[in-house]
C-alpha cells in the first residue's frame, strides 16, 4: 500500500532537464509545435524530439497516450515521453495524459514539462490516481519518487489543484477497502477505520447488533446471522452546509464478504466477492473528501456493515422477515442479500434524517454486468430532475453510468404470495428486480438514486486512471455532484 506520489509545481526551469534521472514526460499537442522547453530537449537529444514528432508512430499516438525514447542521448532520463494532449482539451482527457505518464513511475520519480498548458491541473491529479499500489507481497517495493510539473504559472496551478488532493485521498481510502480481503476487512475493522475519521471532523455513530435489534433493523440482522462478525450500521455526518439544510444521505451496501449464504454461490470466482463492500466504501471515501476539503453541504453517510454466511444460525430459503419499514420480505435466495441491507438503512435514513435526497450505492447484481459491462454502472431512479444532475456529475468527471428503466410494470416480478415481497425477482432484468425491491423502501417524495456499481467497482484489467484493482468509482462524481448542487 504505498500511496500518495509527491506533487510538485515549478517554473520552466532549462537547467533541469539534462540531469534528470527517472523519467522525463513533455505534453505536446498533436502538430509537434515545442516550447522552450521542448525546444532544449531537442537541442540536447540532437533532435531526436523533433524527428520523433516527425515520425509515423507520433501519427498513430492517440491524444493522452505518448512515445516513448529510451535513455535518450544527452539526457541523464531512463525515458523520455512525449505525451499527446491538444492545448484545448477536456479535464477528462488531460487526466487520462496524466495517468499514462504515472504507469511507469518508479522510486526516482518523474519530472513533467507542462508549460503553458492550461490543464496543467487536471494532468497532475490523473497522475496521482494512476500512482496508486496495493497489495500484501512481503517484499515491499520503495515508494514513488517525487513528481515535478514545470508550469508557466506555478502558483496558480498549484491553487488550482490543491482541493484534487482531498479527492484522490477519498479516492484512494475506497480503494483500499476494495481491495481489502475479508479476513482483514471484517466489520469490526471497516467500522473501526470508519470511526478514526472522526479526528477529520466528521460525525460517526455505530450502530452495534444490539442497537440495530432495539430499532428494528430485522432484514439486516438476517443477513448477517450465520456470520462471527457482528454486523454494524455506521452513520457519518457532515455537516458543512446550513444549519437548517435538509442533508444529502448517502447509503452503501457493505457485505465484507458475500458468500452466497446457504444458497452458496459456486467456488470458481468466489474470492471477488470481498469486493461486496464496494458501495460503502465509496460512500466511506466520499465521506472523508469531504471532510478533507471542508466541504459546505450537510451530507450523511449510512453504511451497513455485515458478512454473508453459511452456517447453523443462518438464514434459510423460504424464511420470512419483517424490515424495519414493517413490509415483510421472503427470501427466497440468501444470496440476494445486500438488497434486504440497504432495505433497512436506507429506511433508517429517511426516518431518522428527512433528507432533501438518497443516493444509494451497492455491488448489487452480476446482472448489470451481464447489462453493461465494466465500462458504466447502472442508475435507477424515482426522480429524472435529481438523476439528471448525477448523470451530469459522473459525465463531468469522466465515469461511465447509463440510465436503467425502473417503471411499475416490474412490480409484479416481485409479489410473494406469503409475503409483502420477495427477494429475487426470476431469471431475467435481475438488476431492475432488485432496484424495484428498494423502490419500495423509498418515500415517493423523496428523490433517490440507486447507483449499482457491481460491474464498475473491481473490473477485470486497468483502467485510464487506476492500475489493476479497485477504482474508487463513484466519489469523484458524488464529490462532484454535492460541489455543484449542494454547496452554496
Ligand atoms: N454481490 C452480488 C452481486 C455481484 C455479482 C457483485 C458479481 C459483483 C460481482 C449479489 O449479492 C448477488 O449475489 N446477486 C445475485 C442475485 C440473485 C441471487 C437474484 C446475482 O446477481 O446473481
Ligand atoms: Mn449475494
Ligand atoms: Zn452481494
Amino acid at each position: 500500500m504505498i500511496h500518495p506520489v509527491a506533487l510538485r509545481f515549478e517554473a520552466s526551469d532549462p537547467a533541469a532537464l539534462d540531469a534528470r534521472e527517472g523519467r522525463l514526460a513533455l505534453i505536446v499537442p498533436a502538430e509537434g509545435k515545442l516550447g522552450p522547453m521542448g525546444r532544449k530537449l531537442d537541442r540536447l537529444t540532437r533532435g531526436a524530439v523533433k524527428r520523433a514528432l516527425a515520425s509515423e508512430a507520433w501519427g498513430k499516438v492517440k491524444a493522452a497516450d505518448s512515445l516513448e525514447l529510451g535513455f535518450p542521448g544527452g539526457l541523464a532520463c531512463e525515458a523520455l515521453s512525449l505525451v499527446k494532449l491538444d492545448r484545448k482539451v477536456d479535464e477528462d482527457t488531460a487526466r487520462k495524459a496524466g495517468a499514462s505518464i504515472a504507469k511507469g513511475l518508479g522510486e526516482k520519480g518523474a519530472l513533467v514539462v507542462a508549460e503553458g498548458h492550461p490543464r496543467a491541473a487536471a494532468i497532475a491529479f490523473g497522475l496521482a490516481l494512476r500512482a496508486y499500489r496495493f497489495d500484501y507481497h512481503s517484499e515491499e517495493k520503495p515508494p514513488f519518487g517525487p513528481v515535478t510539473l514545470m508550469v508557466t504559472n506555478p502558483e496558480a496551478v498549484a491553487a488550482e489543484a490543491a482541493p484534487h488532493a482531498a479527492l484522490a485521498e477519498g479516492v484512494f481510502f475506497t480503494r483500499d477497502l476494495v481491495n481489502a480481503p475479508a479476513n482483514i476487512l471484517t466489520t469490526d475493522d471497516f467500522a473501526a477505520r470508519l470511526a478514526a475519521m472522526q479526528e477529520l471532523g466528521l460525525e460517526v455513530e455505530i450502530l452495534e447488533e444490539d442497537d440495530l435489534a432495539r430499532l428494528g433493523f430485522r432484514a439486516l440482522l438476517a443477513v448477517g446471522q450465520g456470520s462471527e462478525s457482528p454486523s454494524k450500521v455506521v452513520v457519518m455526518r457532515w455537516n458543512g452546509g446550513a444549519p437548517d439544510a435538509a442533508p444529502l444521505a448517502l447509503v452503501g451496501k457493505g457485505v465484507c464478504f458475500d458468500s452466497g449464504g446457504i444458497s452458496i454461490k459456486p467456488a470458481a470466482g468466489m474470492e471477488e466477492m470481498t469486493m461486496d463492500m464496494g458501495g460503502a466504501a465509496v460512500v466511506s471515501g466520499v465521506m472523508r473528501t469531504l471532510a478533507l476539503r471542508k466541504a459546505r453541504a450537510n451530507v450523511v453517510g449510512l453504511v451497513g456493515l455485515v458478512e454473508n454466511m453459511p452456517d447453523g444460525r443462518a438464514q434459510r430459503p423460504g424464511d420470512i422477515v419483517k424490515s424495519l419499514k414493517g413490509d415483510t420480505i421472503e427470501v427466497i435466495n440468501t444470496d440476494a442479500e445486500g438488497r434486504m441491507v440497504l432495505a433497512d438503512v436506507l429506511w433508517y435514513a429517511q426516518e431518522q434524517f428527512e433528507p432533501a435526497a438518497v443516493i444509494d450505492l451497492a455491488t448489487l447484481t452480476g446482472a448489470i454486468i451481464v447489462a453493461l459491462g465494466h465500462d458504466h454502472a447502472g442508475l435507477f431512479t424515482n426522480d429524472e430532475t435529481f438523476s439528471g444532475h448525477v448523470l451530469e456529475a459522473a459525465k463531468a468527471v469522466g465515469e461511465g453510468v447509463w440510465p436503467m428503466p425502473l417503471t411499475p410494470s416490474y412490480d409484479p416480478l416481485i409479489k410473494s404470495r406469503l409475503a409483502d415481497i420477495k427477494n429475487t425477482g426470476g431469471r431475467w432484468a435481475g438488476s431492475i428486480t432488485a432496484a424495484a425491491f428498494l423502490k419500495r423502501f423509498v418515500r415517493d417524495e423523496v428523490p433517490w438514486c440507486h447507483i449499482d456499481i457491481a460491474g464498475v467497482a473491481l473490473p477485470p484489467g486497468e483502467t485510464a486512471l487506476a492500475p489493476k484493482g479497485a477504482t474508487g468509482w463513484g466519489v469523484m462524481t458524488l464529490d462532484r455532484l454535492i460541489r455543484t448542487k449542494f454547496e452554496g
